[in-house]
C-alpha cells in the first residue's frame, strides 16, 4: 500500500450570498495516495474548483479535515500554508495565469525567488532546464503575448514544477487549448506523474482528458457520487 499524500475527511463548504449560505461542497471525503494522478469530473457548479482549492490550500473549508503529507492545513497558520504550497504544490490554471510583463524564463523563477533557497544563478540553469523540459528551449526570452496558448501553458507547468513541488493541482488546464494541443499538456503532465512520481490532482469537464488519469472522481451537488478506476492501474497501484 501506498502512502496517503492528501486525506480529505468530511469536507463541507458553504459561501455566504448575503445572508444565504449556497451549500458548495456537502460532506466530501477523498484519500489521494502519493504517485496518483486523479481527475475531479462533474457538472458546472458541483464544487470541483472549490474542492481543488481546498486540497490545494488556496481556500478553507466550513467543517471537515485536510491533511497534506500528514499535516493538517486547516489549522495551519497562513504564514506556513503559504510555505507549504510554495514548496510542496504547483499550480496549473485554465488562463495561463502567467505575469505579462516578465519573460517565459522570469515566471518559471519567480517561485524560486519567492523560496529563496537558490541563487541566481542556480535559479537560472534550474528554470532554463525546466523550459527545456516542456520543450521550449528556444523560447526562454518570449514573453506570455509572443507565445501560442499551449506554448504559455507549457510554461505554467514548468512554473509549477519550480520549486519541485510534490502535488501538482490543476483547474480545467486544457479549457483553453484545442484538443490537440489539451492532449500535448496531459500527455507533458502524465509523464511528470509517471517519471517523477508527482501526485496530480486536476478537473477537466472533457472525459478524453480524464482518461490520462489513474482513477475519475465523480462530483454533483457538492457531493461525491462515483470513483471510476482503469482496472488495470489500480492493481498495479495497489
Ligand atoms: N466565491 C463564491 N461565492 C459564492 N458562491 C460560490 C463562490 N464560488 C463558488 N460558489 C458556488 O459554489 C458552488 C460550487 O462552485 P465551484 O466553482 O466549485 O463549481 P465547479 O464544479 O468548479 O463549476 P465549473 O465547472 O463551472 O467551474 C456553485 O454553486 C457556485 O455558485
Ligand atoms: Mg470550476
Amino acid at each position: 500500500m501506498s502512502e496517503t499524500i492528501i486525506n480529505v475527511d468530511s469536507v463541507h463548504k458553504s459561501y455566504l450570498m448575503g445572508k444565504e449560505a449556497v451549500p458548495a461542497l456537502r460532506g466530501v471525503s477523498l484519500v489521494v495516495k502519493r504517485g496518483d494522478m486523479v481527475c475531479l469530473m462533474g457538472p458546472s457548479g458541483s464544487g470541483k474548483t472549490t474542492l481543488l482549492n481546498i486540497v490545494g490550500g488556496l481556500d478553507e473549508p466550513g467543517r471537515g479535515h485536510v491533511t497534506i503529507a500528514g499535516m493538517d492545513i486547516v489549522s495551519m497558520g497562513e504564514e506556513r500554508l503559504a510555505r507549504l504550497r510554495l514548496e510542496r504544490i504547483g499550480f496549473v490554471f485554465q488562463t495561463f495565469n502567467l505575469l505579462s510583463n516578465f519573460t517565459a524564463l522570469e515566471n518559471v523563477e519567480a517561485p524560486m525567488v519567492l523560496l529563496r533557497r537558490l541563487g541566481r544563478k542556480e535559479r537560472r540553469a534550474r528554470a532554463q532546464a525546466l523550459l527545456a523540459a516542456v520543450g521550449l528551449a528556444d523560447r526562454v526570452d518570449h514573453y506570455p503575448s509572443e507565445l501560442s496558448g499551449g506554448q504559455q501553458q507549457r510554461v505554467a507547468v514548468a512554473r509549477a514544477l519550480a520549486n519541485d513541488p510534490e502535488i501538482l493541482i490543476g483547474d480545467e488546464m486544457t479549457g483553453d487549448l484545442d484538443s490537440k494541443t489539451g492532449f500535448e499538456i496531459m500527455q507533458l503532465v502524465r509523464d511528470l506523474n509517471q517519471r517523477e512520481g508527482k501526485t496530480v490532482v486536476y478537473v477537466t469537464h472533457d472525459p478524453r482528458m480524464a482518461d490520462y488519469a489513474d482513477y475519475s472522481v465523480h462530483l454533483l451537488d457538492g457531493q461525491i457520487v462515483a470513483r471510476e478506476a482503469d482496472p488495470v492501474v489500480s492493481l498495479i497501484g495497489d
